[in-house]
């Protein structure tokens, strides 16, 4: 079967030294999930849709390139001073063409698990493959479903990519309940559905981010949400016809996370975060730090693409441990990394318990945390399903030690932020993956790290 046609990024080592604190204002990229999802939806829209604010890192690149290879037109427009617009001529539902090659989704979840989603209903066949870290990771959460609406999966061992998807048109619309609480898995099956006869129906037991039936609605798609007992049930009707759309993007609450994690523990700090994403299926970070104490206002910044933003004023100061309630899990599921580091420097013992789905992430998050946090000096239990951390109560860590990131961009950012307080520098073993999500976040620590305190913003 074919393997990864692209050139892993050569490794990058950087040692971080504990800097000056952080002063300024920063405005986060535009978020992953949602960018991924304007390109995908705008592919399949008949006519031309307009993108704004779209995330340029590797991830929604992949996804570009595959859309592109399955007849889509994309074009990146600069646009003298203004913003860059992305402009993608659509195909129409059930117009997908058949690749000439493989697909290749480097390191990318999201766009392997939603785009077999789009092919399970198409009249083609794909193989996608990835870069190491993607491919050990687990895709029968996807194959299960996407089979039983007729594509025809055959996957290598373990269920791990390279895999092969036989697209079956017309598709049969199932009604799937989430084994695990995944937006990508219910994504993929509502991808499947719009060109499927009838309704698809999928039902989340525990609510997982919500961009997709937010975005699938803004281009016309005929879906409903409700509220059961069994939880949110997502009613998809198929052979859908999308119209094309402009599209802002908001600011990736995610990306925003390093931030503000970065300004509470790095002493004398202040910034201000701009165009954050705050969808309640995605700020739990903030709600996390707003428990630990964290000196932090969010200040509503209205709606932009449909999603509510915010403006983050925060400040370095004292963390509480914490004991994050499970139900926050899934609305700051890929916060951890970070929050672990915020962790590593509050008062008292922090635990974290039902993390499991953390392991099968780019890497296992876990336990490379654990080994990470451990190097540069903190105490750190690893459970099978979490971590128990005993913070510093605000001292500095004492670093001097390299850390394994893994393939993994949010564990290089994490251990980037933790860096920024330890007694000796910290060397990242390659912090390369940072282009997936946040191409230009060394960049910014360097400019918010150089920034004049006089010229700073003030935080109210
Ligand atoms: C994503 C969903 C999450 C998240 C990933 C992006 C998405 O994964 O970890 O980074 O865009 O739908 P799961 O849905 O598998 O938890």
């Amino acid at each position: 079967m074919a393997h990864s046609t692209r050139q892993p990024s050569t490794p990058r080592r950087m040692t971080i030294a504990a800097r000056g604190p952080l002063f300024g204002t920063v405005r986060v990229p535009g978020d992953k999930s949602i960018s991924h999802r304007a390109l995908m939806f705008a592919a399949l829209a008949v006519g031309e849709s307009r993108v704004t604010g779209l995330l340029e890192g590797e991830d929604v690149l992949a996804t570009a390139a595959a859309l592109r290879a399955m007849g889509a037109t994309i074009e990146r427009v600069p646009s003298g001073e203004g913003p860059v617009e992305w402009r993608i001529g659509g195909v129409g539902v059930g117009g997908l063409l058949q690749p000439g090659q493989a697909l290749d989704m480097g390191n990318s979840g999201t766009s392997t698990r939603l785009l077999m989603g789009l092919i399970a209903s198409h009249p083609i066949q794909a193989t996608l493959v990835g870069d190491a870290s993607l491919s050990r990771r687990p895709m029968a959460r996807v194959i299960e479903p996407l089979s039983r609406m007729g594509a025809d999966i055959v996957a290598s061992p373990g269920g791990t990519l390279p895999l092969t998807v036989r697209g079956l048109c017309p598709a049969v619309p199932i009604e799937y309940a989430l084994p695990v609480a995944s937006a990508q898995v219910k994504s993929a099956v509502l991808l499947a559905g719009l060109n499927a006869p009838g309704i698809t129906r999928v039902v989340e037991p525990i609510a997982t981010r919500d961009h997709t039936e937010r975005m699938l609605a803004g281009f016309g798609a005929g879906l409903t949400v409700e509220q059961t007992p069994a939880g949110r049930v997502i009613s998809l009707t198929g052979e859908a016809e999308l119209a094309p759309c402009h599209i802002v993007v908001p600011g990736d609450p995610s990306s925003a996370a390093f931030w503000t994690v970065a300004a509470i523990v790095s002493p004398g700090s202040r910034l201000v975060i701009g165009n954050v994403g705050v969808n309640p299926t995605r700020a739990g970070i903030f709600r996390a730090l707003a428990l630990m104490g964290a000196d932090m206002v969010l200040h509503d910044g209205g709606t932009v693409g449909g999603e509510p933003i915010a403006e983050v004023a925060v400040r370095h100061g004292d963390l509480a441990a914490i004991e994050p309630p499970p139900e926050l899990a899934p609305s700051m599921i890929d916060e951890f990394p970070v929050l672990f580091v915020a962790a590593a420097f509050a008062h008292g013992r922090s635990v974290f318990r039902g993390l499991e789905e953390l392991r099968v992430k780019e890497c296992d998050r876990i336990a490379t945390m654990a080994a990470a946090l451990t190097a540069i000096g903190a105490r750190v239990e690893e459970l099978s399903d979490g971590l128990v951390i005993h913070g510093s109560g605000g001292r500095p860590l004492p670093g001097g030690a390299t850390v394994e990131t893994r393939l993994d961009h949010r564990i290089a950012m994490a251990m980037a932020v933790a860096a920024l307080h330890c007694s000796a520098p910290v060397t990242l073993d390659d912090v390369s993956p940072v282009a997936t999500s946040y191409p230009d976040f060394l960049a910014t620590l360097d400019r918010l790290a150089d920034a004049d305190r006089r010229v700073a913003e003030p935080v109210a």
